[in-house]
């Protein structure tokens, strides 16, 4: 089946999301620059860059750079005076993805910070930045539950939060499971339930990087 997945996801990135080629270009630099290939799908990033221009997206946050893949469908969704500020770990990771963006002319719309995500997500409330309109999480899975904590901080009424990879081949459902992004996930689902903060939904999804999935949160 993983086969059938992703010769249809090559099919729908031809027929239906028509990727300009330079972001064949991104995915090759970060190919190039030896990062692991686990940033989204073209049909994933076009998801989020209709996401994005639906809520008309000004503001976006991001947390989980690698190689500005994502980031650069985000930046490419908003207008000249808007932004994406996108927090990344790995100062490689970040060199690149900096690198893309300015390759891909959004350079001036995105802000990569590099750190731990807690830390630049505390350092933004600090600050008291303009609430984002738009969230991608989709960095280390073990602390979503915090990420969406933070991003609540940092969001208004009406505020989109997107995470990623939150099926993870149907693992989510072992309860007993100790891996860490199993825990994070099933944390992250507790908090869903009770939190009046959100309503969400979750979609299972198939494709080029397997059987997935990603939660779809609205600030209240
Ligand atoms: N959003 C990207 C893919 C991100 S992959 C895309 O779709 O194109 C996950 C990234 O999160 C990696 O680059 C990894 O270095 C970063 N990451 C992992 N743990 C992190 C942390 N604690 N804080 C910030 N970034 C982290
Ligand atoms: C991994 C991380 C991701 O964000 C993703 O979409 C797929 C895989 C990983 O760390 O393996
Ligand atoms: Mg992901």
């Amino acid at each position: 089946m993983e086969q059938t997945w992703d010769t249809v996801d090559r099919y729908l990135t031809d027929a239906v999301v028509r990727p300009e080629p330079g972001y064949l270009a991104v995915q090759r630099a970060a190919d190039l620059a030896g990062l692991p290939p686990i940033q989204v799908s073209a049909p994933q990033g076009k998801l989020l860059h209709l996401l994005a221009r639906m809520v008309g997206a000004r503001r976006v946050l991001e947390v989980g750079t690698l190689a500005g893949y994502s980031t650069i469908w985000l930046a490419r969704a908003l207008p000249d005076d808007g932004r994406v500020v996108s927090l990344e770990i790995d100062p490689r990771h970040a060199d690149v993805a900096r690198a893309n963006c300015a390759a891909m002319n959004v350079g001036q719309l995105v802000d990569i910070r590099v750190g731990a995500a807690v830390d630049s997500l505390s350092r933004l409330a600090f600050d008291n930045v303009p609430a984002f309109d738009l969230v991608f999480i989709d960095a280390d899975k073990a602390s979503i539950p915090e990420y969406v904590e933070w991003s609540l901080q940092l969001s208004h009424p009406g505020t989109v939060i997107v995470v990623d990879n939150v099926i993870r081949g149907g693992a989510v459902t072992d309860a007993d499971s100790e891996d860490p992004s199993v825990v994070g996930v099933r944390r992250f689902n507790e908090m869903l339930a009770q939190d009046e903060r959100l309503d969400a939904t979750t979609i299972q999804t198939v494709g080029s990087k397997g059987y997935d999935g990603l939660t779809l949160a609205l600030v209240r």
